[in-house]
Formats: C-alpha cells, structure tokens, sequence
C-alpha cells in the first residue's frame, strides 16, 4: 500500500479547525445544560439574544422573488455586468476612489483573497499582514506555496503599530519584487480594531517611497468583508479616497464580501475590486482574475447577484435594506460596548476595539484559558495570541457578565502556571 495517493504538494498535517473543535463542545453543553447557562462565542455569524442566525428579511424576500431562471442559470465567468457595477457602490458608496476600477464576482471575500493571492505573488514570496489575522490567510497562501509573515498591529500605547509595519515591508521590499500586504480593515477580525486614516497616509507614503524603484510591484489588498457592520457607514469609507492617484506600480485591490453585510454567508458572493491609475493595468487584473475564476470554480452564484443588484439600485429597497440593517447594527454596538465596560470594569486586557463581530483578550497560553472557560460553560475560540470573544454571537446580558468570568479564568490559569514553574 502505498504510504499516501495524495500528491506531495496537497499534504497537509490532519488537524482539526480549531474553530469547529470549540464550537462543537459549546453545542453540546448547550444540549445538555440549556442554552440559557451557556455563552457560546465561538460563531463567526450575527445571532440574536437565543443564539438563532439573523437574517435580513430585505435580502431573502428579494431572493425568493427571483424568478427560478435568474438563480438557475450560469452567470458570466467575471459576474453579471449589472452586479459588478453595483458592487462598487455597495462598497464604495461615495468615497469612490477616482481611479480606474474593475471588479470581479468571486466566491465570498474568500474567493478575492485566493485570486489576489495567487495573480499577484510569486511561488515562495512573503505575504504581510499583522500579527493577529484570520488563519485562512495562511491556508490559502500556503495552498499555493507562499508564505504569511507578520508585523505586531499594535504598539506599546495600543496605536496602530506603524513602526512594526514600515519595518517587515521594508525588509520584503529589500528581497522580493512583490510587496504583497493584507489589510483587514475597518472593524478587523479578530480585534475589531480599525487602521486609522492617517495611518493609512503613513503606509501609503511608505508604499509611494518605495515604488520609485520601478523594479518595484506594491499590492494592497484590503479585506473589508466587516466594513456594513461599521457604525459610521461614510467616515469608515473615506480611507478608499485616498487611492486616487497613485503611482501605477502599486495596485489596490479591494475583498468585498456579502456574507456579514447580507447575512449571506453561504450564498458565496462577493467580489475583487481593483483601482489602479492606469487603465491598462486595471484590464490586466480582470484578464488574468477571469481566467483563475475560470480555472477555481468557472462562475459564481447568480441568484445572490441579483439581490445585490437589485438592491443597491432601486433607492426604497435599498433604504428598507439599510433600515432593517440598522437595528442589527445597534444591537452589535450595544453588546460591544456592554463587553468594553465590563471588561474595564474587572480590569480585564483586551485590544482596541473600535467595531465588527469580534472582540480579542490577549493571554498567554490561550488553549489552557479556553479549556479553563469550559468548565464555566463559556466557549471562545484560543488563537495563538489570545482568545477571540464573538460579541456578533452573544446577548448583551451575557457580554456584561462574560468579562469577568474571562479574568476569573486567566487568573486561575497564571496561579497553575506558576505554581509549575
Ligand atoms: C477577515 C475575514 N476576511 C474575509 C472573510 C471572508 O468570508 P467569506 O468568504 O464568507 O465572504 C471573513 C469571513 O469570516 C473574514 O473573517
């Protein structure tokens, strides 16, 4: 027999996602002990006060209103052309950048990442991103023989840490054509943190010094797919003025997502959105992203393009759309901010959090303090620096009390550990 049929590059060490493993376990207690006597917030999706997914009435009664065909047919392999100028104004709305920009369908802002990844990087390059980061960057830039290297988001004063930054893309600039870097903002995942706008000057001065040198190739892709859950809708979008104008060697490409915005997780639907100031490197992004999407999964969903389409351009579902969100919205800023007080309150540490689904404690030795929260019913998901707290998952009763059940954990942790030592 042989010892694997799978090919050498496709092997992968069998772990289980860590995700899955904890949420797994907080079923279970809620099975056994009722939901009331447990906090689950491991789920990466919006749910109300019993735990049950929202959705949004607006986008599933547009849905089931699709006639069949609109859902059943194949749609272009870049995206149906009236969805890919409606995306850009679902994300850009009015800050759109003055720039040359072309947009293609993708497979959620997962698929983005993938074709940004793969048509923008060369085998063995260094991706950049910060220190607290979504894992699947890392599968999907391992899948295809890259690699994720990280700065430390923060400083010493819980300040975007610029420092740190300027540092890894000057060190990635020194060896590598590409200077490929991931932004996860506004209302990042797992902190919930945003880059601040004169941050963003900072990193663009940095990326226009370093694309004088025409040798030079600069990509940022800014991973958005939290920004409709951001409390100030236009202010968390002036950041995209700023790409008017820049040197043609740096290239901005936007992940856009409809799974939070929509509630449409599973529908798989969202888009790459490039801006370039020159034409004809925007035309090369959608030949060379049409022919990935051609290659990966051909064409994407069409029913959920419709109901973007449709939605972004009729001005009364639209408004209804944004009516409907923003009772959700309030309800996340509201749970966030019980979270924040509490955990100051206790003198809990977390991370700045400014919006999005999830909240992040830092901690040594996250497993141990997740394992530890079991045994009081409450389940977060261990990350490598800390513990990720999905406020998007749990009512505010239980983000006030969550804060110092966390404390109560993580003291109990350090006493073990030093009581080993
Ligand atoms: C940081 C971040 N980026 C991108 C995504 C993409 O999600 P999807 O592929 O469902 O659109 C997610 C989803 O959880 C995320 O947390």
């Amino acid at each position: 027999m042989p010892e694997t049929m799978v090919a050498k590059h496709a092997q992968w060490p069998r772990v289980a996602d860590p995700i899955f493993n904890i949420s797994e376990k907080a079923q279970a207690a809620i099975k056994s002990l009722g939901k009331e006597n447990v906090i689950n917030a491991t789920i990466g999706a919006l749910t109300d006060d019993d735990g049950n997914i929202i959705t949004l009435n607006t986008v599933f009664d547009e849905y089931k209103s699709l006639p069949n065909s609109e859902i059943a047919a194949y749609a272009s392999i870049a995206g149906q052309k009236d969805y890919l100028e409606a995306v850009k104004k679902a994300c850009f709305k009015d800050s759109m950048p003055d720039a040359h920009i072309r947009a293609v369908a993708t497979p959620g802002g997962s698929g983005a990442i993938k074709l940004a990844v793969w048509n923008y990087t060369n085998e063995g390059d260094e991706i950049l991103t910060s220190d607290w980061f979504w894992s699947p960057y890392v599968s999907i830039s391992e899948e295809v023989g890259r690699k994720v290297t990280t700065y430390q988001l923060f400083n010493e004063y819980n300040n975007f840490n610029f420092n740190s930054f300027r540092e890894r893309f000057l060190n990635i600039a020194s060896k590598q054509e590409r200077i490929f870097t991931i932004l996860n903002t506004p209302a990042h995942n797992p902190t919930g943190y945003s880059v601040p706008d004169n941050d963003w000057d900072k990193i663009l001065n940095l990326s226009k010094e370093v694309a004088q040198n025409p040798e030079k190739k600069i990509i940022l892709f800014v991973d958005v797919a939290y920004i409709d859950f951001v409390k100030d809708d236009d202010g968390c979008r002036k950041f995209f003025e700023k790409f008017t104008n820049l040197p043609e060697n740096i290239l901005v490409i936007v992940g856009f997502s409809m799974s939070k915005g929509f509630t449409a997780y599973g529908m798989r639907m969202g888009a790459a959105i490039c801006i370039s100031s020159s034409e004809d490197v925007a035309e090369q992004f959608y030949y060379s992203c049409v022919h990935s999407c051609r290659a990966n999964w051909s064409n994407c969903n069409r029913g959920p393009m419709k109901v973007l389409t449709n939605i972004i351009n009729n001005p009364e579902k639209y408004k209804e759309y944004m009516d409907e969100k923003k009772i959700y919205k309030e309800m996340l800023s509201k749970r966030a901010e019980v979270f924040v007080e509490e955990a100051k309150k206790c003198e809990l540490d977390i991370l700045p959090y400014i919006d999005g689904f999830f909240i992040s404690i830092p901690c040594e030795d996250p497993k141990a303090v997740s394992e530890e929260l079991t045994k009081d019913n409450v389940f977060v998901v261990p990350l490598k620096r800390g513990l990720r707290f999905a406020v998007c998952a749990v009512s505010e009763e239980k983000c006030a009390i969550a804060p110092s059940i966390i404390k109560n954990a993580l003291e109990r942790v350090r006493g073990q550990m030093l009581a080993r030592d």
